[in-house]
């Protein structure tokens, strides 16, 4: 298989197909495996959402920003935590990158995440933690579509001194 690294896209379109509890364990133990800023691990924590009504609940209150996905990782961070946003994108790419190498899909979100945060009852139904928000949510499921295959060898500016 290629580098699934380099193989990773995002996926914005997912057959309904659930992912299945042995792809879980592999995407939680990525999850698991992510660095954390000053070794903190208390400050981050995971809800892997596969029940039905709750994406239903979270699709509707994020303007279906979660691509009707069949699973939601969705990563929280302790409110003020300077390694928030840092912690969580490292810990997502993990998710992204095991996923791949599963052969699933999967894409960050960062819009759906953000206004997650509005709904105090849905973040309690999704097991977030008092005093944390949701920081990206990680969508993952088989891809119903492949992207264009966007050459993203010189994508960002690279200096080599
Ligand atoms: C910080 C960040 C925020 C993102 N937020 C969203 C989002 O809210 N919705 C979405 O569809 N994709 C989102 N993405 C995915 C990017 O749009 C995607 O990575 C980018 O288009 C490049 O495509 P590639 O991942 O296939 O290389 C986000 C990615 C990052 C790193």
């Amino acid at each position: 298989m290629e580098d699934p690294v380099i193989a990773r896209r995002a996926i914005r379109k997912f057959m309904s197909l659930p992912v299945t509890q042995e792809e879980i364990k592999k995407l939680i133990a990525a999850f698991q495996a992510a660095p954390c800023g000053m070794h903190q691990a208390s400050v981050m924590q995971a809800s892997v959402i596969v029940d039905p009504a709750l994406r239903a609940e979270v699709e509707s209150k994020t303007n279906n920003s979660c691509y009707g996905a069949p699973l939601l990782f969705v990563i929280s961070t302790k409110k003020g935590n300077n390694f928030g946003e840092r912690n969580a994108s490292v810990a997502a790419e993990n998710v992204m990158i095991e996923a791949t190498e599963l052969g699933l899909g999967s894409v960050y979100i960062m819009s759906g995440a953000s206004q997650l945060n509005s709904y105090p009852d849905l973040k309690e139904k999704l097991g977030i933690t008092t005093g944390f928000d949701a920081t990206v949510i990680v969508c993952v499921g088989k891809a119903a579509d492949q992207p264009k295959l966007e050459d993203r060898s010189q994508r960002y500016q690279v200096v080599i001194k």
